[in-house]
């Protein structure tokens, strides 16, 4: 093979904020996703309201990517290059939930792949798992948080008691809204998605005009602040569910309560449940959007546009396993009920470099014990300094250690 005829060429159509994260990330990721297809992908052209022509990117390219929005011209470009012979990829959630079917049979006819994990939930691999992984799992139910925008807004409205209007400015200073944010607010959005994950979920037509939806600008503080009292928590949540032989699909806010999975998704992240008899549930979630995240969504899919279904890509490295790694722990000591038993645990700890987060020390007698966290050490110290504790007279039992996951110490 020359290294002509090992090139893929991908054609880019629109270079706003996520066409443009992605002609960053492709040529950094050339290499890698070289060495595990066989072949280097390029930008060969790309398409914006000023420059290029959509016929010449067309015929440079391999494979072609959508990122212009909206539904004209996107669809006709994606037709076009679906007619034409080229895989397509795209993140249109508009186009998708309005003219999917007519979309995804042009693929079939034409015997190439249409791909848009990015168009749901940004990053958050949820179409692949839906039409891969839980291929063989009848599914109940999707709940979905699938637009960060009103979900920062509803966490920032209950996190400081803020007004819609206040957290709206809020999301919009740091980036997760628009200027003009209607379609999430008012919910269209979140059931764009919702439309085009029920289509998946449930193998029959969505189309966004069956999703009723409703937005979360009628929300108060004081609905957040009552819920609070009663523990529970607001969320815009899309739904799509089979009810006896029929499908209902549609977006509204919420309260949840706190063990749902959905309850601590916070900030602009998103995360969509899929519940199904024989798997009870699954929970994904992460970044909702952005241009980084979701290129690297769009490159996913044009990597498995590139490699052939089902084959697992050769190794590229050959990484060093790592046994010894960092940790913090909850130690629990049964000890003498003695002065200076605290002080010598203290000491021995500190010979390892272990050092103490916070320590409590209750009961006595044959009750006396010593509980406490230590922040994160190589486990190998921690373990070391366990036998010496465990070595010293006034232990009455062998010390008992978990480990503690804390992302900020
Ligand atoms: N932004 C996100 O975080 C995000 C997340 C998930 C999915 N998406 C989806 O990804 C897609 C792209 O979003 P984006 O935020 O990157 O959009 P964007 O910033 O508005 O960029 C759109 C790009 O398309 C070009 N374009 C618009 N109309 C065109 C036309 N008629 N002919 C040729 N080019 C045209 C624009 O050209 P000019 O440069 O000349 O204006 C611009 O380069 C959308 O479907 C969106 O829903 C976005």
């Amino acid at each position: 093979m020359t290294s002509t005829d090992s090139r893929f060429r991908v054609g880019l159509l629109g270079r706003g904020t996520v066409g443009a994260a992605l002609e960053r990330l492709l040529p950094e990721q050339a290499s890698r996703i070289q060495s595990i297809t066989g072949m280097r992908p390029e930008i060969a052209g790309v398409l914006t309201r000023g420059d290029g022509s959509f016929k010449e990117v067309l015929s440079a390219s391999d494979l072609i990517v959508e990122l212009i929005g909206g539904i004209d011209p996107a669809r006709e470009y994606v037709l076009e290059s679906l007619r034409a012979g080229r895989h397509v990829v795209t993140a249109n959630k508009q186009l998708l939930s309005r003219h999917g079917e007519e979309l995804w049979q042009t693929a079939r006819e034409h015997g190439v792949q249409l791909r848009f994990e990015g168009a749901v939930a940004g990053v958050v691999p949820v179409i692949r798992v839906l039409q891969e992984s839980l291929a063989g799992a009848p599914v109940d139910r999707v709940h979905g948080i699938v637009n960060g925008t009103t979900n920062f807004i509803l966490s920032e409205m209950a996190r400081s008691g803020i007004t819609f209007s206040e957290a709206l400015a809020e999301a919009q200073r740091l980036g997760y809204a628009e200027a003009d944010p209607s379609e999430d607010v008012d919910g269209s959005d979140a059931a764009a998605k919702m439309a085009i994950l029920a289509r998946l979920a449930f193998d029959t037509p969505v189309h966004l005009d069956q999703v009723r939806y409703e937005g979360i600008e009628e929300i108060q503080p004081d609905d957040l602040e009552y819920a609070r009292e009663l523990g529970l928590g607001l969320k815009l949540i899309g739904t799509a569910e089979r009810i006896g032989d029929a499908l209902s699909v549609r977006v509204h806010p919420a309260f949840l309560y706190p063990g749902h999975p959905l309850a601590t998704v916070g900030g602009p992240f998103n995360a969509v449940t899929v519940e199904s008899e024989s798997i009870t549930e699954i929970t994904m979630s992460g970044p909702g959007a952005g241009g980084p995240q979701t290129a690297s969504a769009v490159l996913g899919d044009v990597i498995s546009a590139m490699i052939p279904p089902s084959s697992m890509p050769a190794t590229t490295e050959n990484l060093e396993m790592i046994q010894d790694v960092i940790s913090a722990f909850y130690l629990h000591l049964e000890v003498a009920d003695e002065p200076g038993v605290l002080a010598q645990v203290a000491q021995v700890l500190a010979l390892q470099g272990v050092s103490v987060k916070s320590v409590v020390q209750r009961g006595l007698g044959e009750q006396a014990r010593l509980v406490m966290v230590v922040h994160p050490v190589l486990e190998s110290r921690f373990h070391a300094a366990m036998e010496l504790i465990a070595g010293l007279d006034v232990m009455r039992a062998r010390p008992r250690a978990i480990r503690v996951l804390e992302e900020e110490f």
